[in-house]
């Protein structure tokens, strides 16, 4: 694999400089996964470094880029809602440019949409490819041709040093490795993303002390499948060692967070490492999928229930004060009620505080694809639904109790309601309390006075 660096492209920013003959505007919209976030702000890095401004509609915009996701046909289908809208504006304003980045640009099945219904689309780029961008521009304002193809997802290579713009001034996302080599016979990400790689160690630790240093209260590791981490660099460290190197080697008052673990890789000296240090929470978002074996083992998940739980009685053992959550799919194809009903059986042991459903969703070109889906649509929504009905039982079960308990959390954003604001705990739970704008990004102690579906009531103390 090749590690490169990031230059600034000196021609493209004079390029972009001459084409327009004035400061041009971009708009930049996330459509998918924290990844996806993550790469948004990559680009949003590369285009100031081009010497564009930044806009908040694609209305006051000369480029417009949707960077998009394609994980389920939903994603897919409010993407192409959104670039609908935007033939109106290419009408009125000919000269502005779109284009369309991220995992849903890999895929041929999207590119012959875009050819067929979508025309006015200018320029289609990767996944991971912000470096890409500025020669694309070139490419697209010196030959006026349109780049409808589909890009190389560059998994050869892992490009380190690329400009990003950070969305929040306290809490941080940090890729430490890219793509994934999991194939789960559902999925479309290890087609759209790539082959696994990984940052080095002290590439990873620069930039964690470089966020700790700025003040960042809460930094998030990201990767498809972080425990397997280690996977393209020569070092002998795994990921707890990594964790480890953090917390040793940048202290201060931060909270570190991590997604997503797959339990295959998910070790019980990760649960060690995680009781070990206090700047890591309390939490483990462990995404089951099913509880039942011959679905799990029909979608390549390579764990059984057992083993999946049996990690998850060692973590409740070691540390009695994490909280888990989970994503679960229902419909798979072929799974019985018999086997939903295993799902539901293990929710009820394990206890997760919050749990992600998704309805099975066919992805040209995956294995799960060639396989016939007899399940009809409302049989899918209905065990959806009792699986809901049973997390909100489950969720007041576990959060009940922790009434009059005092726990610190991170000040994030606006309650639902005005005069309140939501803080997220150590253990990932977000608790409603009275308080006003500007405290955002610091740390307050909250008794609990109450549950309310999935979130938690409270009072400073
Ligand atoms: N790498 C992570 C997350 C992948 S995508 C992991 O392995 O857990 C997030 C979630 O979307 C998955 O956990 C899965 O529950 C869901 N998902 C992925 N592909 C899907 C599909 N084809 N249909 C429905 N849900 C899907
Ligand atoms: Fe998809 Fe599985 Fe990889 Fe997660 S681990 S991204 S579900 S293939
Ligand atoms: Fe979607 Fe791509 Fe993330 S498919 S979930 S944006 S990795």
């Amino acid at each position: 694999m090749e590690r490169l660096q990031y230059n600034r492209d000196e021609h493209a920013a004079e390029v972009v400089a001459a084409h327009y003959g004035r400061q041009p505007a971009a708009y930049v919209r996330s459509f998918g996964c924290q990844q996806n976030v993550n790469d948004t702000e990559r680009l949003v890095g590369v285009l100031l470094d081009l010497g564009y401004a930044m806009v908040d509609s694609p209305q006051q915009a000369d480029l417009v880029l949707f960077n998009t996701c394609a994980v389920r046909e939903h994603a897919e289908q409010r993407v192409y809602g959104n670039l609908g809208a935007l033939k109106a504006l290419k009408q009125k304003r000919n000269g502005v440019l779109i284009g369309l980045c991220g995992c849903m640009g890999v895929e041929k099945t999207t590119i012959d949409k875009l050819r067929e219904s979508y025309p006015f689309v200018d320029i289609v780029l990767g996944t991971n490819a912000a470096d890409q961008l500025p020669s694309m521009l070139v490419e697209k304002m010196t030959t006026r041709k349109k780049a409808l193809r589909v890009p190389p997802i560059g998994d050869e290579q892992l490009t380190e040093g690329v400009p990003l713009v950070r969305q929040s001034s306290y809490r941080a996302f940090l890729p430490i490795t890219f793509g994934c080599d999991n194939y789960c016979s559902y999925c479309i990400v290890p087609y759209v993303r790539g082959r696994e790689r990984s940052r080095t160690s002290a590439d990873i630790l620069a930039e964690f002390k470089g966020l700790v240093d700025a003040g960042y209260k809460e930094i998030t590791l990201l990767g498809q499948n972080v425990n397997s981490y280690g996977k393209g660099n020569d070092e002998k460290m795994d990921f707890s060692d990594l964790l480890a190197l953090l917390c040793t080697e940048a202290p201060g008052d931060y909270k570190l967070r991590f997604m997503t673990s797959h339990p295959k890789d998910a070790t019980r000296k990760m649960i060690d490492t995680i009781c070990a240090y206090p700047q890591l929470c309390n939490h483990l978002h462990l995404p089951v999928q099913s509880g039942s074996n011959e679905i799990l083992a029909l979608m390549n998940r390579r764990y059984t229930a057992e083993d999946y739980l049996g990690l998850i009685r060692y973590a409740k053992e070691q540390c009695p004060e994490m909280t888990f959550s989970s994503d679960i799919m229902v419909g798979y194809p072929g799974e019985t009620e018999a086997d939903f009903e295993k799902t539901m059986e293990l929710v009820r042991e394990v206890g997760y505080t919050q749990l992600f459903t998704f309805i099975y969703s066919k992805r040209p070109g995956t294995a799960a694809a060639e396989q016939p889906d007899l399940t009809d649509h409302k049989a899918k929504a209905d065990r959806i639904q009792r699986l809901l009905d049973l997390q909100e039982e489950m969720v007041a079960g576990i959060c009940t109790p922790w009434t009059g308990r005092v726990f610190t959390g991170l000040v994030e954003d606006a309650g639902r309601t005005e005069g309140t604001m939501q803080a997220r705990l150590d253990n990932n739970m977000l608790v409603e309390f009275a308080a006003q704008p500007g405290c955002e990004g610091s740390f307050v102690d909250l008794k609990i006075t109450g549950v309310r579906g999935a979130m938690l009531d409270g009072v400073t103390v």
